[in-house]
């Protein structure tokens, strides 16, 4: 009979059967449940032979890498390398705007910097890496023998098939068989701590597509401040668990405020806040007034460049999730 914890005992079983006593495994985490699920089994089952590895695109949220190191390498035991490459990710989104081709640098330079770090990591006992480990559910394969819409976009940075051919991996993908609810509840029975199992979704492109129009170090950095105090705002109000979503836009727009004595000419936050179950269609959320004042308030103050927030109120369809 099926049950979590057989899930588990069988899967890891599986795993080991799978990559035998001796071969080694890579396989990107990025923060979210699924990829930190993925990685914690794979420990499970095979110790240090798992190499996580995280890659740092210069569009992560506030102190992500620190966050997801701290919590995967002290707090899970997975071994994982980080690798700063936010460098090369900038300076390939120079000058870009579009939203496709910010989503096709990203996923291309992911793929190139991805392979040459696990090219770099070779195991001391002169093993090789034979498999590539994939967070991939049950909707996402589904989705994608069903329809080649805009999913193909979607999953772009999940594009795995020239990792598979150019370095001969295999793919392990132990979450296949599972809804998004499953894995949570796999994550909880794993010993992952609560917040991170039910933490809100996070694009692959970052927050590159929540910056519309050019993506620059200087934007980047209004950017994270501004969605950090959102969603700090949204946890103090006890409100993170009722939303499904929420993130800070940052508008190319220019708004005249007066801040103290002088008029100042400044860009505009757009907050987003959605509830849905299956992020095809969504609600916008409705906040209490006094909490969208407070946290327009603090951005206004506490975030230079920044001279007007506006919350967004449309749902989707017709407006996406995302602004880009
Ligand atoms: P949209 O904007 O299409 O968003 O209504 C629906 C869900 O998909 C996420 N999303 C992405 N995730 N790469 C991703 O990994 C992407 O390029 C991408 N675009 C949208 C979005 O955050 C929301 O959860």
């Amino acid at each position: 009979n099926w049950s979590m914890e057989n899930f588990i005992d069988t899967e890891i079983s599986r795993i080991k059967k799978l990559v035998g006593p001796t071969a080694e495994v890579i396989g990107a985490v990025s923060g979210g449940v699924d990829s930190t699920v993925a990685a914690k089994l794979m420990a499970r089952a095979i110790g240090d032979r798992f190499h996580a590895i995280l890659v740092d695109n210069g569009v992560l949220r506030l102190n992500e890498a620190k966050m997801v190191k701290k919590n995967l390498t002290e707090g899970l035991g997975i071994n994982l390398t980080v690798v700063d490459a936010s460098e090369e990710f900038l300076s390939k989104l120079k000058g870009v705007t579009e939203p496709e081709k910010k989503r096709k640098v990203i996923g291309n330079t992911f793929i190139h910097v991805f392979e040459r770090v696990a090219n770099e990591i070779k195991p001391k006992d002169g093993d090789e890496i034979e498999f590539l480990l994939q967070g991939t559910l049950y909707p996402d394969v589904i989705e994608s023998i069903s329809f080649k819409g805009p999913s193909q976009t979607i999953k772009t940075h999940h594009n795995v098939g020239g990792l598979l051919e150019n370095m001969k991996l295999k793919l392990i993908e132990p979450l296949r068989e599972l809804f998004k609810d499953e894995v949570r509840a796999l994550g909880e029975l794993l010993g992952i701590p609560h917040d991170l199992v039910w933490r809100h979704p996070f694009p692959g492109p970052g927050l590159a597509i929540r910056i519309l129009g050019e993506v620059t170090p200087s934007q980047v950095e209004i950017a994270r401040k501004a969605d950090h105090i959102y969603i700090e705002e949204i946890k103090k109000a006890g409100l993170y668990s009722q939303i499904s979503q929420a993130f800070a836009a940052l508008l190319p727009v220019k708004s005249v405020g007066v801040m103290g004595d002088e008029r100042v000419y400044a860009q505009v936050i757009a907050l987003r806040a959605i509830e849905t179950t299956d992020f095809m269609t969504a609600d916008w959320f409705i906040f209490d007034a006094r909490f969208l004042k407070r946290v327009a308030s603090r951005i206004v103050n506490e975030v230079d460049g920044i001279s007007r927030v506006v919350y967004d109120i449309t749902s989707k369809p017709p407006a996406t999730v995302e602004w880009e």
